[in-house]
């Protein structure tokens, strides 16, 4: 009787002094927890097809941290962290058992996705709306030293695809240029939310290539997003078992693209970004190869156009979070809510924002520009179900729809 009177107090103090260290872990230090509701952002930043080469809405630093950050500290407190946040994730649902089945640290595999796109397509916000998921790691632009390029095969690509599969298992053992670039470039890391929490105070820490791998390899969801690597050159990464990786492949109207590219100074100087025979040659390279991947790997790729996004912003997002497997909705909700619920001087209301975003260049670009567009571009807006405009009254009309539906043909 004794005996089992001790046993339920031992019990009873050890869940008590769980839930302290969780709570502790939650509430009572600022630098290492940050609410996902309240990272809402100016109703500008709403639905931007940014690419990562601004630097001007980045996170600054609000308070300075006092003291030698303590690594096995900060690797605790992830931890329970994480548990805490996934308590209720329903893991048969993303075809595991437990937790630590997705965990690399303690020998699981992690989901992981890799947006694939291109330079104003909207996979700034499409990535956004993954790292809200709890537990998620993101790999935002790993290739930000290689400047305004596009990786359409060798020598370049056999470096790129080593090093995306290195950074999705975490080894940042030997990613120095990777490492060295974010120094002088705060937003190599400050998208990756959980661990900028960290870095923003001690910079030194995301320049460790051994605390970057035992901070990575806690996550058990995998994201990375890339803008300057062509689709067909994803088959390597697909191919791979080991690796499990899902592909979303994002596209977007070449004339809103390049639209929105006339004003990034990042931008002009590179063929590759501002030369619509390029964007467009890429556009019917990127189709041919999500036909043929598609058809060899119809559960690990899937096709995204940025407007059907937007047009059908929460049933695509529903559908997209089926396709990588992730359970945990309400933070993907809340995202979405508090960039699309502002109001906008009072006047329209999101939905009309969202819906609108994509299709702004209709009344900003000039028609000449817009008909030299479209003559470099007839096949590939052809295959991708892009409509085009007879004239600038035409261009500008209520009735003009850019978007006719298309199919990928197998
Ligand atoms: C978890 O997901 C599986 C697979 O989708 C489903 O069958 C099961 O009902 C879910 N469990 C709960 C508690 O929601
Ligand atoms: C969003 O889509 C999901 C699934 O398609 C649906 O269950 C949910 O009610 C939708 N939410 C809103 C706010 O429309
Ligand atoms: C512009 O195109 C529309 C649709 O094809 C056509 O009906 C209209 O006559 C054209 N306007 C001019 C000025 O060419």
């Amino acid at each position: 009787m004794f005996r089992r009177v001790n046993f339920y107090s031992i019990c009873f103090a050890f869940g008590l002094s769980v839930l302290l260290i969780l709570a502790g872990s939650r509430y009572t230090d600022n630098t290492n927890y940050r609410p996902i509701s309240e990272s809402r952002r100016n109703i500008k930043n709403f639905f931007k097809v940014d690419d990562g080469e601004d630097t001007e809405s980045q996170p600054v630093p609000t308070n300075s941290y006092d003291g030698t950050p303590n690594i096995e500290k900060i690797l605790e407190k992830t931890r329970a962290k994480i548990q805490f946040e996934l308590w209720n994730y329903n893991f048969t649902y993303s075809g595991v058992k437990k937790l630590d089945d997705l965990i690399i640290e303690t020998g699981g595999r992690p989901l992981r996705s890799i947006i694939i796109s291109s330079w104003r397509s909207g996979s700034t916000f499409l990535g956004e709306v993954i790292n809200a998921i709890p537990g998620t790691y993101y790999h935002y632009e790993p290739f930000l030293n290689y400047g305004i390029i596009q990786i359409r095969g060798s020598p370049l690509a056999e470096t790129v695809l080593n090093s995306i599969k290195d950074m999705l298992k975490c080894n940042f053992e030997e990613m120095d240029d990777f490492l060295d670039y974010g120094r002088g470039h705060n937003h190599q890391f400050s998208h990756n939310t959980r661990l900028w929490d960290h870095c923003k105070y001690k910079k030194e820490l995301c320049f460790d290539s051994d605390f970057m791998s035992k901070f990575c390899k806690l996550f058990p969801f995998q994201s990375m997003k890339v803008v300057r690597l062509r689709l067909r050159l994803v088959q390597e990464l697909l191919e791979d078992k080991e690796l499990n990786a899902k592909v979303v492949f994002l596209i977007r109207d070449p004339r809103g693209v390049l639209q929105s590219r006339l004003h990034r100074d990042f931008c002009h100087p590179s063929p590759d970004c501002s030369n619509p025979e390029l964007l467009c040659a890429d556009m019917i390279s990127d189709y041919v190869a999500a036909s043929r991947l598609l058809k060899l790997y119809p559960d690990k790729l899937m096709v995204l156009r940025y407007e059907d996004l937007a047009l059908n912003l929460n049933s695509t997002t529903h559908k997209l979070l089926k396709f990588l497997r992730l359970s945990h909705m309400q933070a993907v909700d809340e995202y979405l809510n508090s960039h699309t619920n502002t109001e906008v001087s009072g006047v329209s209301s999101t939905f009309r924002v969202s819906r609108e975003v994509p299709f702004r260049w209709k009344n900003i670009l000039d028609f000449e520009y817009a008909d030299q567009i479209q003559m470099a571009c007839k096949e590939a807006m052809n295959l991708w179900g892009y409509r085009m405009a007879h004239n600038a009254t035409h261009m500008t009309s209520k009735e003009f729809d850019p978007l006719e539906t298309y199919t990928i043909t197998q």
